[in-house]
């Protein structure tokens, strides 16, 4: 079957797909994700075959994700990303929505209109609704404000994610990119609301360590809410295929305005290449130890991962499979593992 063209009948799911993963707790809720989420941001846009997306996203659901993360940005064009998932969900998943956890978030600008950016009740709650004529489902499992908006009082914002939740339109809220003291000043006037906060989603990963520096990871313990840490590969900065210094013509750097190759330089590759070593020794690859090592905190509930093939799923998702990294590793992570390596943005 050419990728381009639409299967004739819906995927089978895999018998064996809770044997792969573990599921975890998200911070008090009574909620489980599994340890590894999947994200629709790069490569489910138009620009690329219906037929390699739907392999990935199927991929992913028997190999136990059962967490998908969309936004109504993500594309291109924006929104095309819902839309593809939706067609997904009809076409192969439908029978088995209540199997999966998937989530939305609005708030990012998706055009020039007033009310297609910033984290006001219009912009959230018009949006919200938009996802779900696009995913064809009646609710979604999160909805997130994607960003914290300092024009807007957080009050607003929160209202409208609890009014999604009450309404019925999501099951749980989420903030996303929040400082530390807006996540803490969200997570009480999400609870006072009656509608506690479920999850928070930082960018977090051995070049991204803010989550540490600025107290989220504890927070997120006080506060009772999990952290779903999204590009914890650095967009791909933390496997093996940027090693050598060359940008493979398939490759993220290559392809997308997120991430420029010119972030591989000396100083990334000395400390990847110390890092990759440390993983041979470990019998597994950079990209398995780098997603071992955000996964070593139980503040963080899943994480969230991207793959432009389903060989890097496969790869990824055994991450888990090796033993638990010593505090020596641990030590010697924190050599090489420095915050701001090859970071833009
Ligand atoms: N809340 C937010 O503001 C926000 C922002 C960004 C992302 N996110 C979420 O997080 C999700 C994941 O982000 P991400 O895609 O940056 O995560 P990531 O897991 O850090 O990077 C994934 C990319 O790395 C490369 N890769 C993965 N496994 C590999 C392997 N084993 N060997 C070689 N290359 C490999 C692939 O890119 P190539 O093969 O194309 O090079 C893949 O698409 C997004 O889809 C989105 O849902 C949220």
């Amino acid at each position: 079957m050419s990728p381009d063209a639409t299967p004739d009948s819906p995927h089978q799911p895999a018998a064996d797909r809770y044997d792969h993963l573990p599921y975890r707790r998200a911070g008090a809720s009574g909620l489980d994700l599994p340890a590894f989420s999947f994200g629709l941001w790069q490569k489910f846009g138009t620009d690329h075959p219906y037929g390699t997306q739907r392999d990935i996203v199927l991929r992913a659901f028997d190999l136990g994700i059962t967490h998908f993360d969309n936004a109504n940005r993500y594309g291109p064009p924006h929104r095309a990303a819902e839309r593809f998932f939706g067609q997904v969900l009809r076409r192969d998943l439908a029978p088995y929505r209540d199997e999966l956890i998937l989530s939305t978030k609005a708030g990012n600008p998706i055009g020039s209109s007033p009310y297609q950016r910033g984290a006001s009740r219009k912009s959230l709650l018009t949006s919200l609704e938009h996802s779900l004529r696009d995913l064809g489902t009646d609710y979604v499992d999160i909805f997130y404000s994607h960003s914290p908006d300092p024009t807007t009082p957080l009050e607003e914002t929160v209202c409208a994610l609890a009014s999604a939740v009450t309404s019925g339109k999501a099951l749980y809220a989420g903030i996303s990119n929040y400082p530390v003291e807006r996540a803490h000043e969200a997570a009480v006037l999400l609870r006072e609301a009656g509608v506690p906060l479920l999850v928070h989603q930082p960018r977090y990963s051995l070049f991204d360590r803010r989550p540490e520096r600025d107290g989220l990871i504890e927070l997120a313990a006080q506060d009772g809410f999990g952290l779903v840490v999204y590009s914890p590969l650095a967009q791909g900065l933390l496997t093996d295929k940027y090693l050598t210094g060359t940008v493979p013509e398939s490759a993220r750097a290559r392809n997308s305005v997120f991430l420029s190759p010119n972030v591989i330089d000396d100083t990334y590759r000395e400390r990847t290449t110390a890092l990759d070593a440390l993983a041979r020794e470990r019998g597994q690859s950079l990209a398995q130890l780098a997603l071992q090592w955000v996964l070593r905190l139980p503040q963080v509930t899943s994480a969230l991962i991207g793959a432009s093939s389903t060989w890097q799923l496969d790869h990824n998702v055994r991450a888990l499979d090796f033993p638990p990294l010593t505090e020596e590793e641990l030590t010697l992570m924190d050599t090489y593992g420095v915050h701001g390596t090859a970071l833009q943005g």
